[in-house]
């Protein structure tokens, strides 16, 4: 029938292996194979996760059979072109010059530290060059690369997998918390520094790995520093382990001091100039001033995208919509702005859009926290907005207390921020901030985290691998004995260990759970009490309270009334919490219904896995056993005993209502709060008399966030231990 004479089948194979002649790097011909199906019908399957497979019907005519011929060559050059990208993308970075002498290096020394611009391919590159050189072993072993935050973890993993070309979870995947995209066959892992740090859990000698990439280790968070002293001790007990400590360009020698002056390799950077611009005064409002110096740029300067760096979410949301209104009204008058903001708790569909590329003829402006800063790349960036502010998170160890303070960022930040502008070529970064302010109100380096917050996790951590001694861990930079003394009493009367110090069962039952020792205090409690299911529901919506309701300035009184409807007066937050989950349980898990009730789907989506991840726990714990008499047991009674598996966990943080009977006083601090806007016990009349709270806060007020009220009675029941008969009783009955 063919023009050259071949037979239809010949044919067939032909065009099969024409279309597969764009992948021979990854198939060669002969490999390809040929499955007859029917009578008339094959399907060319190429084994390979890249494989095309498509079937081929006798019936269709010539003209057909070419249209598809010729959709499939697009694909096949498509798919060439994609490769030849990735490739020279890959020998574009450079870090690809130096790859044999940096292989070298690490084949030669067990623990290196290793520096580079951001952009220069150490995330991306690094284990791949260590994958490609046989680090794994085949499989034996993988290769770990911890991020400080899961935005970066998820979004290299994902680009690394499509530069090996498999898809996120086979040979490439990632871990975070609640999302774990590995399988069997992962040999490249991302993964956050906190999930590393679990992982201790099961295998102290990280006998799965072969080597460790600490990445942005300069970030200094938690998680990171109590690796770094973990790790110590592993490279003396394992020769073949190597340690790869990775940051951007600060504070490199600290890190080498501290593995005995490992050697530290410069990865020679690819940057321009950037002319930095100061404003002449002390802004008042940075987002004002952020917006305005946006509009100047796009009015009179070339080409390029904008990158602002403000603190955090709401500020972010606020500049997008302020940005978006405004160009609206400019309308045909500019050229287009796409606006992307990036934050932690963004969704990843939408953390993607700031890698795409901006179209001609517009001008993309990504807002974004520090997370920009050197965890994420973003191509194209020749203009930085920075506001010279961070939030960080901080931690009275004497009150209780946590603030997300706003604050000058450190000159280190503000240098590494200044520099996303000369990635491309030449580039500005005007400064939001006075020259003086720089020199004279900015710290040289940001606080390492583990000086500014809570510890109970790290402690709790620390004490299930052994290591009871916690004032002589080996830290970089030691905690606060304070802050030490503090986490140590409240794992004590939550009973983690007893008077001797030793570890306690349920200290190790404590351990196991991803949350904060206090949340898993309520669930070990809740076992007890037949309403562990009850308890996790509340548990898991807890993780994710930031965004459970839609935020729009028009809907907002609809969305109040809908609030309104789950309150539970008795129960407070907690209870709150639990009549939202159960009725999205009872809908049937449905979007319609979310809607509906201005309730987020993907939040609840998000607790539900949370919820799920968290079950499998307690179903391993045996805290889900169902006690025989448990059936004939009330509704109320179910519910009392959550509120009292929820005491046992937070005795620690009970507020008694002030005489005046608009503020509480803490228990134990006797310090005066106030019961936070968002909670739905806010302004309850009349207002209960006591109450506990799962976080205090510092912004305009100390204020408590997600409140239940509690009966005094409680306190005797569960935290006998912890307060003192007056503490109880002051200014009541006596006892
Ligand atoms: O870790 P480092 O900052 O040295 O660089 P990297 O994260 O490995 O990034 C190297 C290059 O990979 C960047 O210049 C980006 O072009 C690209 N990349 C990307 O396209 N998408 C990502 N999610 C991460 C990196
Ligand atoms: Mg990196």
């Amino acid at each position: 029938k063919f023009k050259d004479g071949s037979s239809w089948e010949e044919s067939q194979i032909k065009r099969a292996k024409n279309a597969i002649g764009g992948f021979t790097k990854l198939k060669p011909h002969d490999q390809i194979e040929k499955r007859k199906t029917e009578e008339t019908q094959y399907d060319y399957v190429f084994d390979n996760s890249q494989a095309i497979e498509f079937q081929l019907d006798s019936n269709k005519d010539e003209k057909q059979l070419n249209r598809e011929q010729e959709v499939l060559e697009e694909k096949v050059k498509e798919e060439e072109k994609r490769i030849k990208t990735i490739e020279q993308t890959r020998k574009s970075l450079p870090v690809y010059k130096k790859r044999t002498e940096l292989m070298q290096l690490i084949k030669e020394n067990q623990v290196m530290i290793i520096v580079g611009e951001t952009g220069s391919g150490k995330t991306t590159q690094i284990p791949q060059y260590l994958y490609e050189d046989g680090y794994t072993q085949n499989g034996r072993y993988k290769i770990g690369c911890t991020q400080p935050r899961r935005v970066a973890a998820t979004s290299v993993a994902t680009r690394v997998a499509d530069e090996v070309g498999t898809k996120v979870g086979d040979t490439v995947g990632y871990t975070i918390r609640f999302d774990d995209k590995t399988s069997e066959k992962t040999e490249i892992k991302y993964m956050t520094d906190g999930m590393l740090l679990r992982e201790f859990l099961n295998d102290f000698e990280l006998s799965a790995y072969s080597v460790m990439m600490i990445d942005e280790a300069h970030e200094r968070t938690l998680s990171t520093d109590v690796l770094l002293g973990l790790l110590k001790v592993i490279i003396k007990t394992r020769p073949d382990f190597k340690l790869l400590i990775c940051s951007a360009t600060m504070n490199a020698v600290k890190f080498s001091e501290f593995f005995e002056d490992a050697p530290i390799y410069n990865i020679p950077g690819r940057t321009y100039e950037v002319e930095l611009y100061y404003t002449p005064q002390p802004e008042a409002n940075y987002v004002h001033a952020a917006i305005t110096s946006v509009f100047q740029i796009h009015l009179s300067q070339g080409p390029g995208d904008i990158l602002v760096f403000l603190t955090g979410q709401e500020e972010i949301e606020n500049m997008a919509e302020n940005l978006a209104e405004t160009s609206n009204k400019l309308g045909n008058k500019i050229k287009e702005l796409l606006i992307c903001p990036i934050y932690a708790n963004l969704p990843s569909e939408l953390q993607q859009r700031i890698f795409e590329p901006t179209p001609k003829n517009a001008r993309k402006v990504v807002l974004a926290t520090n997370i920009a800063e050197t965890s994420l790349t973003i191509d194209g960036i020749v203009y930085v907005i920075d506001s010279g502010f961070v939030k960080e998170n901080k931690f009275n160890p004497s009150t209780g207390m946590e603030s997300l303070e706003i604050q000058p960022c450190s000159k280190a930040s503000a240098n590494q921020r200044a520099g996303r502008a000369g990635r491309v070529g030449p580039g500005k970064c005007f400064r939001l901030f006075t020259k003086t302010a720089f020199e004279t109100e900015m710290p040289d380096n940001p606080t390492p985290e583990i000086l500014r917050v809570n510890l109970n996790g790290v402690v709790l951590l620390l004490f299930s691998l052994g290591i009871t001694d916690i004032w002589n861990f080996d830290y970089m930079d030691a905690p606060s004995s304070d802050n030490l003394a503090k986490s140590l009493s409240l794992l004590y009367s939550l009973g983690a260990f007893n008077e001797n110090g030793e570890f306690t069962k349920i200290g190790r039952q404590m351990s196991e759970f991803p949350v904060d020792p206090m949340l898993s205090k309520c669930l070990l409690t809740s076992g007890e009490m037949n309403c562990c299911s009850e308890v996790l529901s509340i548990i898991s919506m807890l993780q994710e309270t930031n965004s459970l309701f839609y935020r729009s300035k028009e809907k907002q009184q609809q969305i109040q009334a809908s609030r309104e409807k789950f309150i539970s007066k008795t129960g407070g937050d907690h209870l709150t919490y639990l009549n939202i989950w159960n009725e999205f349980v009872d809908s049937g898990y449905s979007r319609q219904w979310c809607h509906d009730n201005f309730v987020q789907f993907k939040t609840l989506n998000r607790v539900k896995n949370i919820r799920t991840q968290l079950e499998r726990i307690c179903a391993k714990q045996s805290l889900l056993l169902e006690n025989p008499q448990s059936s004939n047991i009330s509704r109320d009674k179910t519910i009392l005993h959550v509120m009292k598996s929820i005491v046992s966990g937070y005795f620690w943080n009970v507020a008694r209502l002030n005489r005046g009977g608009d503020s509480y006083k803490s228990l134990k601090k006797n310090q005066q709060v106030w019961i936070h806007p968002s909670s739905a016990m806010f302004k309850l009349k009349p207002p209960v008399k006591f109450l506990i709270y799962n976080e205090l806060v510092l912004t305009s007020k100390e204020f408590m966030r997600n409140c239940m009220p509690i009966s005094e009675r409680w306190l005797s029941e569960y935290a006998s231990h912890y307060y003192t008969d007056d503490e109880l009783n002051e200014g009541g009955k006596k006892k």
